[in-house]
């Protein structure tokens, strides 16, 4: 499965099966983690075997089942910690199901008390990715349109509106999807966070989408 096909399969899932996940698949989800802590200088955690974090009201609230791994994204409190949670987070979950997980974002509905993380001088937990086999595959969002979320006078470069596709199959907070896209020069393209909960950390996801499918070399950010 190639990061196109992962982005199209992905969907949040809720209800995980009791199976482990393989040590050699930790293995590699945790090299892809330190690399990704490396670039961004975030402080992600993988989580496995750990049933609590997802054990109480608030889990049960947001209907989980099952969870028993996850992913802590933690980081040094900054301006741009949360647009940089999203588009690093957002490539191990792509990894993640190109691996033959499931996966969900979880800001609200589980348990930041019982949750298993470190914390280094000045971090915070921001929030984490519930992570494991699912029960189902999950479905796909209802999505705002193309036109609706890019601006483009002219023509649309072919670059433009795949990068635009896939972004609209980002997971955003309550799929809200409160982004903008527009092509601000020939190859210049302009992301905004508009207004709502998660907006930012949604931002980065929204961009790591954009820049896999547009393709690093077509274009830069403004
Ligand atoms: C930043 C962020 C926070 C989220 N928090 C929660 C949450 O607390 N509980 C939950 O059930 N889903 C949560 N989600 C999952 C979204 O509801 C889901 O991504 C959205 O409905 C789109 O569906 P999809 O991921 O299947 O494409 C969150 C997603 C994002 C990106």
């Amino acid at each position: 499965m190639n990061i196109l096909e992962a982005m199209q399969r992905r969907h949040s899932v809720r209800q995980y099966t009791d199976r482990p996940i393989p040590s050699e698949v930790r293995e590699i989800l945790q090299r892809e983690i330190d690399q990704c802590n490396r670039e961004s200088g975030l402080h992600l955690q993988l989580v496995c075997d750990e049933p609590a974090a997802f054990s109480g009201a608030m889990a049960r609230y947001g209907r989980f089942t099952g969870v028993q791994n996850y992913i802590a994204v933690v980081g040094a409190k900054a301006p741009d910690l949360e647009e940089r949670a999203g588009f690093y987070g957002e490539r191990v979950v792509l990894l993640a199901q190109q691996l033959g997980l499931n996966t969900c974002w979880v800001a609200l509905t589980f348990s930041k008390r019982k949750a298993r993380f470190t914390l280094d001088e000045g971090e915070k937990l921001v929030l984490v990715i519930a992570l494991g086999y699912g029960a189902t595959q999950g479905a796909p969002h209802r999505s705002k349109s193309m036109s609706q979320l890019t601006r483009c006078d002219g023509p649309m470069p072919d670059w433009f509106r795949r990068g635009a596709e896939y972004a609209l199959l980002a997971p955003t907070a309550v799929n809200q999807q409160k982004f903008l896209l527009e092509l601000t020069g020939d190859r210049t393209v302009r992301a905004t966070a508009l207004r709502g909960g998660y907006a930012r950390l949604d931002l980065g996801i929204v961009k790591y989408h954009f820049l896999q499918a547009a393709g690093q070399e077509n274009f830069t950010w403004e």
